[in-house]
């Protein structure tokens, strides 16, 4: 089974509490989703691999450590997006792959339309974002799409997510890791999470 982090850290509650709320405008709403992607971004990397490299400071040689793996960042659009730039800071050096998806309005189905993965996937540490997680069926499609490209270390970073969508992953794909700002209620008759933040690709880039 895999591992389900919930961040109880009080600035990324508060940041959330704000995003959640109707009245946030659509310029603040896409700056506290990228600066909670960045806090995230910091403990979701806290295990990576290093490695041993010699350095030369202005006074003398020593041993520091890079980074033995790369990063690929994967947002599915489009809401994913709205975390990249906050991950993206923190990892400057990371590449990142494009996947599209939406999800059919009846059926709630997802379906794919766009992808472009780097080429040293299966080496790297993949970070696939999508910061609403309700039925799920967006994130399965997706990581589906990774393995099929090799890809090993894939960890799930998510804003708010649904339990149903949490337990599909965790059975469909239980060697995904999956780091949360909140586990909310439940779906509702129209697969929006509850209380959740509205539809988060709308409101960050102003199409409704
Ligand atoms: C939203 C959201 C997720 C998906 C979650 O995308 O950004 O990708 O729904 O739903 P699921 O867990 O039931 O698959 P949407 O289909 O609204 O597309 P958009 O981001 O392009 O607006
Ligand atoms: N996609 C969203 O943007 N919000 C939801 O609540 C569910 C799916």
């Amino acid at each position: 089974m895999s591992k389900l982090t919930i961040f109880k850290h009080p600035l990324i509650n508060h940041k959330l509490t704000i995003a959640r709320d109707e009245n946030t405008n659509m310029r603040d709403f896409r700056s506290l989703i990228n600066e909670i992607g960045g806090l995230m971004a910091y403990e979701i990397t806290r295990n990576l691999p290093e490695r041993e490299v010699l350095v030369k400071t202005p006074i003398c040689e020593t041993i520091g450590t890079a980074l033995a793996k790369d990063v690929v960042i994967v947002p599915i659009l489009r809401a994913g997006i709205g975390m990249v730039d906050g991950i993206h800071k923190l990892i400057p050096q990371a590449k990142i792959g494009h996947i599209g998806m939406y999800r059919d309005e009846k059926t709630l189905e997802a379906i794919e339309y766009y992808a472009k993965f780097p080429k040293d996937m299966p080496e790297s540490a993949v970070l696939l974002v999508d910061p609403m997680i309700a039925t799920g069926g967006s994130v399965v499609m997706a990581i589906d799409a990774l393995k099929k490209r090799g890809a090993k270390d894939i960890r799930l970073v998510g804003l708010v997510a649904a339990p149903e969508g949490i337990n599909r992953i965790q059975e469909l794909h239980p060697d995904v890791d999956i780091y949360l700002a909140a586990l909310d209620e439940k779906l509702n008759e129209v697969g929006y999470i509850v209380p959740g933040l509205g539809d988060c690709g709308d409101r960050l880039f102003g199409t409704k």
